[in-house]
């Protein structure tokens, strides 16, 4: 009985040692193969050598001037360039959800310095611990400010605030602005109505309206 027993264990284990050499050769060299379309890829793959290049590589970088699947054209706007972002604008239109989005942005990123009550006020500020009055959106010299000014403050930054083009995508941007501009309307600004612009009922509540012409951006930073 013990001896059977060893035997069939011993006879195991040699079929799994066999099976395993064999798979492991296997791996190596697959001898004939059905589908060698699905063994050998046909198209050079990332990270392989390339004889197709001078510089041997299979990946390549973008051509200038391209634009990543789902972002905008660029705004080819610069840092500094006051006029020129005076009269940007965007094609965004924000439903409620969006723009009520904005406003948890703003609260996060800007109210620190803002306010919450966008009166330039906010807890870093009233604490003494930020030496430069953030401005005061309730303020006659913000309450026209025009958006695009307000864009270019987010993506560069303005003296001592800082850039938030790493933390808000443009969308993000235009949400944050867009609440700004509404909450500034409710507060002697240029009125602000949900689905004020022509022609759109088919698409969502409009939150940002500007009759300045409409440009594209980027999301580029
Ligand atoms: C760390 C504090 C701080 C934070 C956070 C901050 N700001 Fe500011 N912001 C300032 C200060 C200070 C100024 C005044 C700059 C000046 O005019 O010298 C300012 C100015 C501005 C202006 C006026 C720009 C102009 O051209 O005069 C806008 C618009 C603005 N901020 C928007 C925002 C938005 C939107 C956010 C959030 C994404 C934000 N800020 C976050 C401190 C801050």
């Amino acid at each position: 009985m013990n001896k059977t027993r060893s035997i069939v264990i011993a006879s195991l284990l040699a079929g799994v040692g066999f099976m395993s050499c064999n798979s492991g050769n296997m791996r190596r060299n697959p001898g004939k193969i059905y589908a060698p379309d699905m063994t050998y890829s046909r198209a050079y793959d990332a990270y392989t050598s390339n004889p197709n290049f001078a510089d041997g590589q299979t990946s390549r970088v973008p051509i200038s001037g391209a634009i990543a699947l789902g972002h905008d054209l660029p705004d080819h706007l610069v840092e500094g360039d006051t006029n020129a972002y005076k009269s940007f604008t965007t094609s965004y239109r924000f439903n409620e959800a969006e723009l009520k989005e904005g406003g948890r942005l703003y609260m996060i990123y800007c109210g620190i310095c803002h306010g919450t009550a966008l009166d330039g006020n906010g807890p870093l500020y009233a604490s003494g611990k930020f030496p430069a009055m953030p401005a005061n959106f309730k303020d006659a010299k913000y309450l026209g400010m025009p958006m695009g000014t307000m864009y270019a403050a987010i993506k560069y930054g303005k003296n001592l605030m800082g850039s938030y083009a790493g933390q808000l995508d443009v969308k993000q941007r235009w949400q944050v602005i867009a609440y700004i501009k509404k909450m500034q309307s409710e507060n002697g600004g240029t009125p602000f109505t949900l689905g004020a612009t022509s022609g759109e009922a088919a698409t969502p509540v409009v939150a940002v309206a500007d009759s300045a012409a409409t440009v594209r951006e980027d999301k580029h930073k």
